[in-house]
């Protein structure tokens, strides 16, 4: 094995697709999925890839000091690729300090133990967190994040993101521990929990159960493909300069509402109802508090830079995502009902 490399969070969203592409694409290095499996982690997200040899997985809690030694002591891990986190905003309204815990606590308890590990040798090491553009905060009409846009996170989620990035930074600045940073916009595509916009309204229209709109749906967000953010991902981890950061983004901006109806249009297709069907679903509910208007990202320097583009295009991506949900009916009623988490406790024990 040329490198062993940590990847945190593995068994969520993003994690597990960014854990496929690694295993896969790079046979030579070791990758150890390093998650908790809260609510968000289902190991069933990576069950087409979970018996090659270069893969393993170990259930840790990032906040856990002893724990994580122990698991950097194990397997010295060249790379480190952060994911692992609370990542709903609505739950950071509801309930800040598991936020706080984890994103903020966890990522200096990893930072400490990459410190530690690499205190004698940081050549060829890389300790790569990877973030959100919510931490830029709301945008009005007009304009783009950049990379050098101040920060000025809104949500309990966003600040906790927004601190993470800043302690990461710190540490290159303070102890030359070798990080990059990356800030992606609004991920979507399969594996995605339930909870988000995108696959709650899937799963409520094929149940005919209303969709709720925040507010009147006019907020808007920059949508990306989760295995183009996977590919960046790749990319950044290999190419990107150390102590740099990098904007990742669709270039692809919905209001909620237009989203909603270019979703409703795709599953009346597909569910073969009867054209405005799922429309009729479309509920407009009480408004998210703090709710920010609008993202959208400016990804030039990473395309130019380093040679990343988003592959694929809104609608062909949002049909592959209805079509994975659609066929994958198991997955998501294991989900929505906790099941899958007695598929994991019966397979791995607590470390
Ligand atoms: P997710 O909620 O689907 O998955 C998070 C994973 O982290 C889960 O597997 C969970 O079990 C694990 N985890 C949570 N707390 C942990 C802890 N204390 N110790 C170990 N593991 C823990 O999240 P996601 O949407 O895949 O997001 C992954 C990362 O990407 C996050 O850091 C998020 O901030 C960032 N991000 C997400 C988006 C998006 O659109 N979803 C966009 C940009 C950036
Ligand atoms: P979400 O998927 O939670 O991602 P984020 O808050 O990180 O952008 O929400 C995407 C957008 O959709 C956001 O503007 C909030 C809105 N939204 C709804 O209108 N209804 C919903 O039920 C959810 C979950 C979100």
């Amino acid at each position: 094995m040329s490198k062993t490399i940590i990847i945190t969070g593995g068994a969520g969203f993003i994690g597990s697709h960014v854990v496929r592409l690694f295993v896969t694409k790079h046979p030579d290095y070791k990758i150890v999925n390093l998650d908790k499996l809260t609510y968000a982690g289902n190991l069933e997200n990576l069950k087409d890839i979970d018996k090659l040899p270069n893969y393993e997985f170990v259930k840790a809690d990032i906040t856990d000091v002893d724990a994580i030694r122990a698991v950097f002591t194990k397997y010295k891990p060249d790379g480190i690729i952060h994911l692992a986190a609370e990542s709903h905003v609505d739950r950071s309204i509801t309930n800040p300090m598991e936020f706080i815990q984890t994103n903020i606590v966890g990522t200096v308890v990893l930072l400490n133990a990459a410190r530690e590990l690499w205190k004698d040798n940081m050549e060829g090491k890389r300790f790569y967190h990877i973030s959100t553009d919510e931490v830029y905060g709301s945008l009005g009409e007009t304009g783009l994040f950049t990379e050098t846009t101040s920060y000025d996170p809104r949500s309990p989620y966003s600040s906790s993101k927004a601190s993470a990035d800043h302690l990461v930074r710190a540490y290159f600045h303070t102890y030359k521990l070798p990080t990059v940073v990356s800030n992606c916009s609004n991920n979507y595509g399969a594996n995605h929990f339930p909870e988000k916009l995108i696959p709650l309204s899937i799963n409520n229209i094929k149940n005919n159960k209303p969709i709720p709109i925040y507010g009147k749906g006019e907020n808007v967000r920059d949508w990306l493909y989760v295995v183009d953010h996977a590919r960046a991902i790749d990319v950044i981890f290999h190419k990107g300069i150390i102590g740099e950061t990098y904007n990742i983004g669709g270039n692809n901006e919905w209001t909620n509402i237009d989203l909603i109806h270019l979703l409703c249009k795709i599953m009346d297709k597909k569910l073969n109802r009867p054209a405005g069907t799922s429309e009729k679903l479309i509920t407009y509910v009480k408004d998210r508090a703090g709710h920010d208007l609008r993202y959208a990202i400016d990804s030039s320097k990473l395309q130019s830079e380093l040679g990343w583009t988003p592959s694929l295009q809104f609608e062909e991506g949002l049909e592959k995502t209805v079509d994975w949900y659609l066929a994958n009916d198991e997955w998501l009623q294991n989900v929505v009902s906790g099941g899958y988490e007695k598929y994991y406790q019966k397979q791995y024990v607590q470390r």
